[in-house]
């Protein structure tokens, strides 16, 4: 496991590649994820699912090998995470990749640079493991998310229009990669 802390004159912060999360852990997770659902930023869950689905979701990143789970913590509490997907076995062609997902934190963990240290930890780990590009998809309102994958040198290579479908609305997404070698 890595332990990278962020210096800083705020609050205590840091970002790790976990590989099992305990109980409490799983509890906050949950709950952070409820709250950006909540805020209508929940990687496509539009209202927050039970309890027990929740838990079984993040605990699930764990019995799959091409899942990488990277935690954000403020003061100690799980503030976001993401993780970095590789694609299954039987993909050989396309085993050069790695994509981001479940990026996330809570707004209240906002505005620390632990998003940005959450996707520079993504990319290294992506390197180690041997992936030649870093992806990452967003619906074309997330701002944040849009000035972190330029400032970690991703380029824009194309729209979707229908990305999402919210409130009988779509949504346009827009899909990012960068080349590590
Ligand atoms: C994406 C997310 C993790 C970023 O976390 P964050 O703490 O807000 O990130 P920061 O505050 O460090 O902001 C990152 C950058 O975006 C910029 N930014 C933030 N809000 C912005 C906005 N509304 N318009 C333009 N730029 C914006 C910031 O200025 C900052 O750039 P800078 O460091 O050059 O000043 C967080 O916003 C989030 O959880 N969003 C909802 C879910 C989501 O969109 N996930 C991404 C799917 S890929």
């Amino acid at each position: 496991m890595s332990n990278e802390q962020i210096d800083t004159a705020g609050p205590r912060l840091s970002v790790d590649e976990v590989k099992s999360l305990d109980n409490v852990d799983i509890l906050e997770l949950c709950e952070t994820t409820r709250v950006a659902i909540l805020a209508h930023e929940g990687f496509n869950w539009l209202t927050p699912p039970p309890e027990k689905t929740l838990e079984s979701f993040w605990k699930g990143v764990f019995i799959i090998p091409e899942r990488t789970l990277i935690i954000a913590r403020m003061d100690g509490q799980i503030a976001g995470c993401c993780q970095l997907v590789q694609p299954p076995k039987n993909n050989e062609a396309g085993a050069f990749r790695g994509s981001i997902e479940t990026f996330f934190l809570a707004p209240w963990a906002r505005g620390h640079n632990l998003a940005k240290a959450m996707l520079q930890k993504a990319e290294d780990v992506a390197r180690e493991k041997g992936c030649r590009t870093l992806e990452c998809h967003m619906a074309s309102d997330q701002q944040a998310a849009i000035a972190i994958c330029e400032w970690i040198g991703m380029d824009r290579w194309g729209i979707k229009e229908r990305y999402a479908r919210i409130n009988d609305v779509f949504v346009p997404g827009y899909y990012y990669s960068k080349n590590l070698d």
